[in-house]
């Protein structure tokens, strides 16, 4: 039997447009995998001009028939992920029949969304721009081997007797370093607990379930969030998220051994773009960055602050081809550099002794005749052809898939994944 299991990373820093891209290749799995991360991630998805911004759930969930699952990599939110549930469902998407989530999810409480808005406060100017829920410090307390797991909310007594421990842990921080007021046992019951009838049904051992669909040969997609240079490790340190975004986490995020992975697929955008705070280096304070994020409509899906725009960094890019063992790309608003009268990829970086980065340019002409909404390969302009085969040469990998508008529709599929 054959099965091809895909995954989805984006390769620079979020926001590559890679809920589209899944909800495309969901048609041909039996299930999408969330592996990492938590609803800091903004999955916007446009089908037939309507809008679904997903943060926690698989973007996978807009296909009726295809089962999701959340890997004990991520760490969950419970109320934001069961207001998710209940806006698709208002939409009339069936969901809690065709979702798992790992019982070894690290669980989100009160204190941590405390923590992390404390945290960054104090930092001052100093801080990392994160978005404010709880992510760092969840993590935090996984790695530290005292965090609530799913699991956890299966023995009260056990769970009150933890979280009473935590909380004289984490409000002496609040209180007595950061100033902050304290967290109370009732708001972490609140925010997990109450709702355990609720969440029963859909808590299961992830793993056991997508080796069964290897067993059967059914094909799985593994839907990245954030990107690979907000990666713990491999990311512009320390202004990166707080798990492993790259294609690694696989393993650890959802128990699917190395061996299995078919296909990566890296997500760029035609430009790079950056939330938050953190090094850019080809970063564009002027006009045409200003007119990058005005056509590109670069404000964040989660936090909707302005996103920083820049020309892409093909540099960073060939790190990143190499660190997620990349098979191919996927070029994402590519319109959006349409009319430009040239554009500059990012090959290198000169560094001065002060550390400070200059990128290294390489002009190419821009194109007048739109890119928007074009089907083929072959109606594009010249010179769009001619930039993606720049990258695709620069970085040794095929650019399979093409995406030139919002709608699933507006997507050139060079060669079919799966
Ligand atoms: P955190 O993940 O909330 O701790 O934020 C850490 C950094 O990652 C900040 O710069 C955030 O803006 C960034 N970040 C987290 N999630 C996303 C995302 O989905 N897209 C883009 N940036 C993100």
């Amino acid at each position: 039997m054959t099965n091809k299991n895909l995954v989805v990373i984006g390769t620079h820093w979020g926001d590559e447009g890679k809920g589209k891209i899944v909800d495309l290749l969901t048609e041909s799995v039996t299930a999408v995998v969330r592996f990492q991360g938590g609803h800091n991630a903004g999955h916007t998805l446009v089908v037939e001009g309507k809008k679904t911004v997903l943060h926690l759930i698989p973007s996978g969930i807009l296909h009726p028939n295809v089962r999701c699952f959340i890997g004990n990599g991520v760490v969950l939110s419970i109320p934001d992920l069961l207001k998710e549930i209940q806006e698709l469902e208002n939409a009339g998407v069936a969901v809690r029949d065709r979702m798992m989530i790992s019982l070894d999810c690290p669980i989100i409480m009160p204190y941590h969304v405390a923590l992390d808005q404390s945290v960054e406060q104090r930092r001052g100017n100093q801080k990392i721009g994160t978005t404010g829920r709880g992510i760092g410090p969840a993590y935090e307390d996984k790695v530290g081997r005292r965090g609530i797991r799913l699991r956890d909310l299966l023995d009260k007594e056990q769970l009150v007797f933890k979280l009473e421990e935590l909380l004289h842990h984490h409000n002496f921080m609040l209180e007595q370093y950061y100033g902050a007021p304290p967290v109370t046992l009732q708001a972490c019951l609140a925010a997990s607990y109450d709702f355990l009838a609720e969440l029963t049904p859909m808590m299961g051992d992830v793993l056991s379930a997508l080796a069964g669909f290897r067993k059967t040969g059914a094909s799985v997609l593994f839907e990245g969030a954030q990107g690979a240079l907000l990666d713990i490790d491999h990311g512009t340190y320390p202004f990166v998220t707080s798990s492993n975004t790259t294609a690694g986490a696989i393993s650890s995020g959802c128990g699917v051994g190395p061996r299995y992975l078919d296909y990566i697929l890296g997500i760029t955008k035609a430009y790079t773009t950056r939330v938050g705070e953190g090094p850019f280096p080809t970063e564009l304070k002027d006009d045409v960055g200003r007119r990058l994020a005005e056509k590109g409509h670069e404000f964040g899906a989660t936090t909707g602050r302005p996103r920083r725009c820049g020309w892409l960094d093909v540099h960073a890019l060939q790190r990143v081809v190499e660190m997620n063992s990349l098979t191919g790309l996927c070029i994402t608003k590519l319109d959006v550099l349409d009319g430009l009268k040239e554009i500059a990829l990012c090959t290198d970086y000169e560094v001065d002794a002060a550390g400070d980065t200059t990128p290294v340019y390489e002009m190419m002409p821009g194109w007048e005749t739109p890119t928007e909404s074009v089907k083929s390969f072959s109606e594009l302009p010249e010179n769009a052809r001619a930039y993606l085969a720049r990258i695709e040469a620069l970085c040794g990998i095929p650019i399979d898939i093409i995406s030139t508008g919002p709608d699933r529709s507006e997507t050139i599929i060079k060669r079919t994944l799966i």
